[in-house]
């Protein structure tokens, strides 16, 4: 009872904590992503998606993280990468430093960004029409991005996550 107590306080005090976090998107944001080829068409979850009790803890946050966007409706996500990084992206790398490859929501409005620079990923957070949103939820903060990003290591390599067919 006394630690369900303490996470509602904690829950409460992450709710009115006031944003002063900076939180802004460190990737930049690529004017003609429109133009970059698009190697996966796949899919936002809506908030009834209920998962399979095997699925992996990778595959759980990484649907339930992102369930909120387009009022909890789900939403097509296309992957489009740097032509002059394809290459490199099947590979997961080794990675030259500027934009890699962006996923596009478009009903939610939303263009993730993943770039490299020195060989390390950076994230950033767009609308369709480049100003950052980063600081609009939780979930759209580079240094959550970089925690997923970062922990599943045998999936997500080099900051890159999806392995597109060569
Ligand atoms: C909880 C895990 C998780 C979080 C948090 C997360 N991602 Fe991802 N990301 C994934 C997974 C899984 C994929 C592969 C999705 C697919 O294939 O449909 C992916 C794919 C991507 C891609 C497509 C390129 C690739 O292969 O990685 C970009 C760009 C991207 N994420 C950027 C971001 C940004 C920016 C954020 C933060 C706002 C973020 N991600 C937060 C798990 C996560």
């Amino acid at each position: 009872m006394r630690l369900y107590a303490s996470a509602l306080v904690f829950a409460f005090m992450l709710v009115t904590a006031p944003n002063n976090s900076a939180a802004a998107s460190v990737a930049s944001f690529p004017i003609d992503w429109q133009d970059w080829p698009v190697v996966a068409r796949h899919q936002i979850y809506s908030t009834d998606t209920i998962l399979p009790e095997d699925a992996s803890a990778f595959f759980q946050e990484s649907v339930y993280a992102y369930t909120w966007m387009n009022n909890g409706q789900g939403s097509p996500l296309t992957i489009r990468v740097n032509p002059n990084k394809m290459q490199q992206y099947q590979t997961h790398g080794p990675y030259t430093d500027g934009i890699t490859v962006v996923a596009i929501a478009e009903a939610s409005n939303i263009v993730w960004v993943t770039e490299h620079l020195g060989g390390f990923p950076i994230y950033g957070s767009y609308n369709l029409k480049g100003e950052d949103v980063s600081d609009d939820h939780p979930s759209l903060a580079p240094d959550f991005c970089h925690s997923c990003h970062n922990t599943y290591k045998d999936i997500c390599i080099n900051g890159t996550c999806f392995t597109p067919e060569p």
